[in-house]
């Protein structure tokens, strides 16, 4: 009897029922359409995908004290999730300038806005940096509140084409604004060791920075490039193989988020950017004009401490908070980004 021999088949593997890929989640996309899975995501303390979700909104519309006629600026429109909040408050009859580095997010968000019935009467959008604020005033005119929510966006962190995770492969990228300046992965190339290791100190206070600056010159040295966020993500984990077992998971992620975040500051000129806005920030307000700045960074909030100190000791603003406020604990457990943000506010004399 002639002997069949049944081939073994793998099983299929079984993926869930839950996308896990960024352009897989659909539903994720289409907040309109799936009301129902936006909230459960939310209500997880989870931020959907393609979507941001606003912090400290009460606390910021509190020190911003808008009038229905006032003109106002929002630097960060990212999401439009404060600006849609500061559009309610002016009713119609004020005027909002929304600004944002970001070409690809500014499109949908102005898209978004205008679908909610927020048209160029109410809301002007301009895809420029914040530094160059003393530009868009001259089209403006002074404003009588301004508001920034420094740092990224969910939407830019989730998106894999855009370079700023480890948790997904993409291209190291990490731009803001991709027109602009050379992506991560060719700056990286141009640095020197010792240039590494203080990007990585300076702007992320990374205690292996050595070991890391190391790993990534000896990838180099053996012809292999560091061109995608999975390339970076394994130099780190050469970099702290030496780690004990049971610590080095927990360390390999920290001091990658530390990494791509030192990166993203290096790659954006995010200080340099912040510097400038502070400093011309007083001439484009009106007497009595409200600030109020959030920040996700250390370095960032001790920038905008200090410039606000300054100008208070020369008279500029009369007023300014002493210490941060901190997002409320039921927002810090219902949003898990919002738990490193602190927000500081001045009043112009
Ligand atoms: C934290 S998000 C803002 C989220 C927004 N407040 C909301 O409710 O959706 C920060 C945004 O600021 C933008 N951004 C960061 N630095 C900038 C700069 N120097 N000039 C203009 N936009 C900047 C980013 O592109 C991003 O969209």
């Amino acid at each position: 009897m002639e002997k069949t021999e049944k081939k073994h088949q793998r099983r299929v593997r079984y993926k869930g029922t839950h996308p896990k890929s960024f352009d897989a989640k659909y539903k994720e996309h289409q907040p309109d359409k799936y009301i129902d899975t936006i909230e459960k995501i939310i209500q997880k303390g989870d931020t959907p995908a393609g979507m941001h979700r606003p912090i400290c909104v009460d606390e910021i519309l509190d020190i911003l004290d808008i009038k229905s006629t006032d003109v106002g600026l929002d630097a960060t429109l990212g999401y439009g999730g404060h600006t849609t909040e500061i559009l309610k408050k002016l009713d119609n009859k004020g005027h909002l300038y929304a600004i944002d580095q970001d070409p690809i997010e500014i499109k949908k968000t102005k898209k978004r806005l205008s679908d909610l019935g927020y048209g160029p009467e109410i809301l002007t959008t301009k895809n420029i940096n914040f530094s160059d604020i003393d530009y868009l005033v001259l089209d403006s005119g002074l404003f009588d509140f301004a508001l920034a929510d420094l740092g990224v966006s969910s939407m830019q962190i989730d998106n894999p084409e855009r370079g700023f995770s480890f948790k997904h492969d993409g291209p190291l990228d990490l731009r803001m604004n991709p027109q602009k300046g050379i992506p991560a992965s060719e700056r990286l190339r141009e640095l020197s060791k010792d240039e590494i290791i203080g990007m990585l100190i300076e702007n992320a206070d990374e205690p292996h920075a050595i070991k890391i600056a190391e790993a990534i010159i000896s990838s180099y040295t053996r012809g292999e490039m560091i061109n995608t966020t999975k390339a970076f993500h394994q130099v780190i984990e050469q970099a702290l193989s030496f780690l004990p077992k049971d610590q080095k998971d927990e360390a390999i992620k920290k001091a990658s988020q530390r990494s791509f975040q030192a990166l993203r500051i290096d790659v954006n000129h995010e200080f340099e950017a912040l510097y400038e806005f502070l400093e011309k920030l007083p001439i484009v307000l009106k007497p009595n004009a409200r600030v109020a700045i959030l920040s996700f960074h250390s370095g960032e909030d001790r920038m905008v401490k200090k410039s606000f100190q300054y100008f208070y000791r020369q008279g500029v603003y009369k007023d300014i908070s002493d210490k941060p406020i901190r997002p409320s604990m039921a927002e810090q457990s219902s949003n898990g980004r919002s738990r490193s943000a602190k927000l500081r506010w001045a009043i112009k004399s």
